[in-house]
């Protein structure tokens, strides 16, 4: 392994590469990167790097997110089937026709969309900023919000609008049980839970902080007093316990704790091995179809100058 990590670090400044790493990531990869964050960090980090190659450990949208932010940029991945389900649940051709069905409409996309999704979109954002783009919105403003319905839902009841959802979700942050939560509650009475807005309402009713992945980092980092249940996928503890080494967190179950739901399948594709390949080979490369590219730019420049106007 530190042979890896050797080899992965020489090509990397060969190259003038950059490795920017999501939290969901295996240990290992999230050690070896050059920055970690969540998704509005790995956008803004694409955004400003100069560095000639992009390596995105996280999902195929996270990548075409930097393609499309840096198209003279070679962005690779280190596995090309690390998808997202809730990506999947929004096919673009049927998102595009709902828009049509609903004219007047301003169209809100999270992140977790294809390049072609976000393509017929006004303003992209993610688990940290959509709270705050929407409230930018006059409260009357008719908003059509994809695809994920329980931050459709959540952001819905914080802002009390009624946003029209597209009827999507992700499969990891679905699978969280609430009797399990409810269970480890009672073993842990001092216990905060901390959970992510893509959770189901009734998981978010049992949440202290509700929050994207850095959101739910730095409420950690702020208060190592307490002991907590994290109900958002497994890999963002790894970051947690490194900044806090004397705090204890408890991973939130899913329902079927047989299939260890609570990993992202598509996020643990990547590994330090597939990272060295693809760094050496220079593949597997995302490419975005520039018509596409060409319109998905905008919502995302939208949401990157609106969260640098807000401090985010
Ligand atoms: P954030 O890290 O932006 O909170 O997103 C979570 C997620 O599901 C990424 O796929
Ligand atoms: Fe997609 Fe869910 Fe995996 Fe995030 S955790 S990448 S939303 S499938």
């Amino acid at each position: 392994m530190n042979n890896l990590i050797k080899a992965i670090n020489e090509l990397k400044k060969e190259k003038n590469a950059i490795i920017l790493g999501h939290y969901y990531q295996k240990g290992e990869i999230q050690d070896i990167a050059d920055y970690v964050g969540d998704s509005l960090a790995l956008a803004q980090l694409a955004a400003k790097t100069e560095a000639d190659i992009i390596v995105m450990c996280g999902v195929h949208f996270m990548g075409e997110t930097a393609k499309v932010l840096c198209p003279d940029k070679k962005v690779l991945v280190p596995d090309m089937e690390a998808g997202c389900s809730l990506a999947d649940s929004c096919p673009a051709d049927q998102f595009a026709q709902f828009v049509k069905e609903h004219p007047g409409h301003t169209v809100i996309s999270y992140v977790n969309t294809t390049a072609a999704v976000k393509a017929v979109t006004d303003v992209v954002v993610t688990s940290t900023n959509a709270r705050q783009i929407v409230e930018s919105f006059p409260k009357d403003e008719k908003i059509i919000f994809g695809p994920d319905r329980n931050l459709g839902n959540y952001i819905n009841s914080v802002t009390n609008r009624n946003m029209l959802l597209w009827d999507g979700a992700c499969h990891v942050h679905e699978q969280f049980s609430v009797e399990k939560i409810v269970e480890l509650k009672t073993q842990h009475p001092e216990a905060l839970v901390l959970a992510h807005p893509e959770c189901k309402s009734t998981v978010l009713k049992l949440a202290d902080v509700v929050g994207s992945t850095a959101a739910l980092l730095k409420y950690a980092v702020n208060h190592p007093e307490n002991t907590y249940i994290v109900a958002t996928e497994s890999g963002i503890l790894h970051e947690m316990q490194k900044k806090c080494p004397q705090t204890t967190f408890i991973p939130a179950p899913p329902n079927d704790s047989t299939c260890g739901c609570n990993e992202c399948s598509f996020m643990r594709l990547n590994t330090l091995e597939k990272l060295y390949e693809c760094l050496k080979n220079e593949s597997p490369e995302i490419t975005v179809d520039p018509e596409i590219a060409e319109k998905a730019v905008r919502p995302i420049q939208r949401m990157l100058e609106i969260s640098a106007k807000l401090g985010l």
